[in-house]
């Protein structure tokens, strides 16, 4: 069986990798994560923290994903274990890819029923029912278990049918073009509620700060929400890196994907906030927020039912090249070891992160508590975006930072500017476990 990735062929041409990146960090982490959870947690002193936790955090540990990726070739898993053991260390370290599979699975049992509403929107602003309003319309789809189910369901098989197939032939061609696309119609949203919505008033909410009312559940949040959007702490983005040509440079390329990704996230907040101010809506709605509002634009603007379903579209594009590569991990570890063929990987993961994701299609409805939230929503954030991700994080920073073989690193990081090296070496030996270290501990306390 296939013992090494790379034995599979690496990306073709230099951009795959960086387009197969993007595709998998951009996502509904971005356009519905960032702006939701920047409502709910007080706007911009969240977005404060996001950023600081991206630059401080996020870019050095997908640096170092990469690199453990690339420099094995293989799944996760083994790229740990077989890193640590070439660095002369127990190959315990491979446990870290066991949390992030375990990760990934709660990931996508809820990501693919966010997804099946964005797919469930396609339609939903094409034929849009002029009798109700946008919120009570999210209502509507919320509140039938079959609708959630089903759109669940079509997603679901979406990816594994893509996963089964390989994600490297289909993946880089699909985001070269649509991402752009994606990215163009998210300046165009931004366009428009500069004119038509409270663009100031969404201007003070996201970027002047107001520090009185954060917790230290600001801080776990957002710092979630960097991990979450960056795809770290689980072995995606290490998956991926398995599959980088050797003569690609890995500093610039984290660089290129982590401000491509905070770009897209910050024109999400542009284009959702104004709308919410101008129509009155609640910015800390929680997880309806940008199908509300985004819904109540395309219903007022000319075009509105060719634009509306051209957006969740891409939206629904930009979920699935992120669902593939949480299912990636897990399916890679699966056929390398010969236990099951990858199409019968790709089918039992999905299989039980459909059954799991039932529970959250469920806790819209049957299983909301006594505000209407989704409990079992918000606690498979908790454990999994909140707790394993930056865990799996800060492991890796604490494996590269400490104990793997400077040799080997040095093997994969072109020393082409010795101060980025340093620098980086230093926050991945320090700032990076030991913010996340106190963002934990100052949970507990
Ligand atoms: N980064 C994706 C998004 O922002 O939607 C979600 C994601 C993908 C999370 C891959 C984790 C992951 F490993």
């Amino acid at each position: 069986m296939q013992k090494i990735l790379k034995s599979q062929g690496t990306w073709i041409g230099k951009w795959t990798f960086v387009l197969a990146a993007t595709g998998s960090a951009v996502g509904l982490g971005n356009i519905w994560g960032f702006p939701y959870k920047a409502g709910t947690e007080g706007g911009a002193a969240f977005v404060l923290i996001y950023l600081l936790c991206i630059v401080v955090i996020g870019v050095p540990i997908m640096i170092s994903e990469i690199l453990i990726g690339r420099r094995s070739g293989n799944s996760p898993i083994n790229a740990m274990k077989r890193s640590a053991i070439d660095s002369g260390n127990s190959s315990m370290w491979q446990l870290v890819g066991w949390t992030g599979i375990f990760a990934g699975v709660l990931i996508l049992s809820f990501y693919s029923v966010i997804a099946g509403i964005c797919i469930n929107y396609i339609f939903i602003s094409a034929f849009p029912n002029e009798l109700i309003s946008s919120s009570e319309q999210f209502g509507a789809v919320i509140s039938s278990p079959s609708n959630l189910l089903f759109w669940h369901t079509v997603f679901m098989l979406l990816t594994m049918l893509i996963v089964s197939a390989g994600v490297k032939d289909g993946i880089g061609r699909m985001v070269k073009i649509l991402m752009p696309m994606l990215g163009f119609l998210l300046i165009f949203m931004v366009i428009y509620a500069m004119i038509n919505g409270a663009f100031v008033e969404a201007l003070a909410f996201l970027f002047a700060p107001d520090f009185s009312n954060i917790g230290t559940d600001t801080f776990l949040s957002a710092m979630g929400q960097a991990f979450f959007s960056l795809s770290l702490g689980m072995g995606s983005i290490m998956a991926y890196g398995a599959y980088m040509p050797k003569e690609q440079e890995i500093v610039s390329t984290s660089f290129s994907v982590g401000s491509l990704d905070t770009l897209i996230a910050i024109l999400a907040g542009l284009a959702i906030f104004p709308i919410i101010f101008a129509f009155n809506l609640e910015p800390g709605s929680g997880p309806g927020l940008v199908f509300v509002s985004l819904l109540s634009a395309f219903n007022q603007m000319e075009f509105g039912q060719l634009i509306g379903p051209l957006f969740f579209i891409l939206l629904s594009i930009a979920a699935l090249s992120s669902s593939i590569s949480i299912l990636e991990p897990g399916v890679a570890y699966l056929a390398e070891e010969g236990f099951l063929s990858r199409k019968k990987s790709a089918v039992f993961i999905s299989l039980l992160c459909w059954i799991i994701g039932i529970g959250t299609a469920l806790g819209f409805n049957i299983f909301a508590d006594n505000n209407g939230d989704n409990p079992f929503l918000s606690n498979m954030e908790l454990i999994s975006v909140q707790i394993l991700q930056p865990f799996g994080g800060m492991m890796i920073a604490i494996f590269v930072g400490w104990f793997m073989d400077e040799a080997l690193i040095k093997n994969e990081i072109t020393n082409k500017y010795p101060i980025f090296y340093k620098l980086w070496r230093f926050f991945i030996k320090f700032i990076a476990p030991l913010s996340v270290a106190f963002i934990f501990i100052s949970q507990l306390i």
